[in-house]
């Protein structure tokens, strides 16, 4: 068995790259009259109309990467089936922004499912994924007829055959493959080694392709890994590509008509200046290598190499605590807006929004929200300039698993969101109301405040 990599993406040694440097690698981002802008559209102004908190995601550079990475797998002469994660991101506009780009989808939940459908995915091109599939679940899928559900163990096959059978249906399944592969990514988002929850033994792979075989419920279309995300070395898909090859091959051998590799997703982006390789180029070259050769059709589920580069969270300092022992910036934004500093120690690039900022002296400072809780800090000991009350700040690479993994704790709303299309600026969720998140709780009525007539 392969052993778990301590390798956290953020190895905290690392010097913290300049201003200069963070614009130099996030193309969406410029300097322009002295004005950080996402695309053509000032952060200022986005601040202006949707207020802060907010999220600002760049449709033309979701759209860029989307053709980015179909190009780099047309040069290795493929035409993989690009299935974004809507666990990313899940915006409606967002899923929508790469439907018209003729993604497909990876979905996680019956409510995924709704969205990729309501974003205009067709149903032949979402695939379902996860661990714990309901039946409600298992049955809607089979009712909209998604592309395939790619089953993580015997005994949800088992489940996914009786469903379709009891409706007098054939599901379509992948059977989704632990590898035992390191990914060598945080051991809170490796997924391809045998202690993971995830996927069916590649021994026992073969048995249950037999089991599909003689089945009336079920179809086996194709098999599928993914080991895992932020993964910054390539390596290990290599070694998990090969592996699932060498099993195509003998499933084909033995007669199973799969149709497809599903390669899950995984590609990292790269948030500070970590070593390795994100290489979306160097990653086709893999596919290309180790399961190019099979002539089956290549599925993908990119979601933060699409996304994450194309989001910014932007915040407002609401005030500069001096510490005894440090330098305290307080942002309007918090752990329930962007959860993973506090949840992964992850580092997100910071920008201050104002261009006089970027040349000014810089002192380290820690970055936190107003949430009651230590663990509530975006950063220690940032390089900052003199920021003051009422400066705007931008959290970079908040694309991907920023909004969705938001929540309202302390009763702070969700922040909204907004996307940028060159020059256009349409807000794409809102910002709840108070009203709207009061009226969410119902109380019972021997809580209910008796009648004004009943107190006096
Ligand atoms: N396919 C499957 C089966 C997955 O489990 C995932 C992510 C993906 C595709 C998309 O992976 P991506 O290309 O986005 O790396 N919240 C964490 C990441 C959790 C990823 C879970 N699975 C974070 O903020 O880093």
């Amino acid at each position: 068995m392969a052993a778990p990599s301590a390798a956290s993406a953020n190895a905290p040694s690392l010097p913290d790259p300049s201003f200069a440097a963070l614009l130099a690698g996030r193309p969406m981002l410029s300097l322009r009259e002295g004005a950080l802008h996402v695309e053509d559209v000032p952060l200022a102004r986005i601040a202006a109309v949707a207020g802060t908190p907010c999220y600002a995601y760049g449709a033309g550079t979701m759209q860029a990467r989307y053709r980015a990475l179909k190009a780099a797998f047309a040069a290795q002469s493929l035409a993989p089936t690009i299935c974004y994660a809507l666990k990313a991101n899940d915006n409606l506009a967002v899923v929508a922004t790469f439907a018209r780009e003729g993604a497909g989808a990876d979905t996680v939940s019956e409510g995924d499912i709704r969205r990729a459908l309501a974003a205009g995915v067709p149903a032949d091109r979402i695939v379902f994924s996860g661990v714990g599939k309901t039946e409600r679940e298992i049955r809607y899928a089979l009712s909209v007829g998604l592309r395939q559900i790619n089953v993580e163990s015997a005994e949800e096959l088992a489940m996914v055959g009786a469903i379709a059978q009891a409706l007098g249906r054939r599901a379509p399944v992948a059977l989704r493959v632990n590898p035992d592969v390191d990914a060598r990514t945080h051991a809170k988002i490796t997924t391809g080694l045998t202690e993971n929850k995830f996927g069916i033994s590649m021994t026992v792979a073969p048995a249950l392709a037999d089991l599909c075989r003689d089945h009336p419920g079920l179809d086996l279309v194709g098999l599928t890994v993914h080991i895992g995300s932020q993964v910054g070395h390539l390596e290990p898909y290599r070694d998990a590509f090969e592996r699932l090859a060498a099993l195509a091959r003998e499933l084909l051998a033995a007669g199973h008509p799969i149709r497809a590799v599903d390669l899950g997703g995984g590609l990292g982006i790269p948030y500070r200046d970590e070593d390795g390789s994100r290489d979306h180029h160097a990653y086709a070259a893999i596919v290309k290598d180790t399961v190019g050769g099979l002539g089956l059709e290549i599925l993908l589920e990119p979601g933060r190499w699409l996304v994450g580069p194309a989001g910014v969270l932007l915040a407002r300092v609401v005030l500069v605590k001096t510490g005894e022992a440090r330098r305290f910036v307080v942002l309007d934004a918090a752990m329930n807006d962007l959860i993973r500093p506090s949840l992964y120690d992850a580092w997100h690039g910071m920008l201050p929004v104002d261009g006089a900022l970027h040349a000014a002296p810089l002192s380290p400072a820690d970055v936190v929200g107003p949430v009651c809780e230590s663990g509530d800090t975006f950063t220690k000991g940032r390089l900052l300039p003199a920021l003051r009350p009422g400066d705007l700040v931008a959290l970079l690479d908040a694309g991907a698993y920023g909004a969705v993994m938001a929540s309202s704790y302390n009763t702070r709303p969700l922040a909204p969101e907004v996307l940028v299309h060159g020059s256009r600026l349409d807000v794409i969720r809102p910002r709840p109301t108070y009203a709207e998140m009061l009226a969410q709780d119902h109380l019972p009525s021997w809580l209910a405040p008796p009648p004004a007539s009943a107190t006096g």
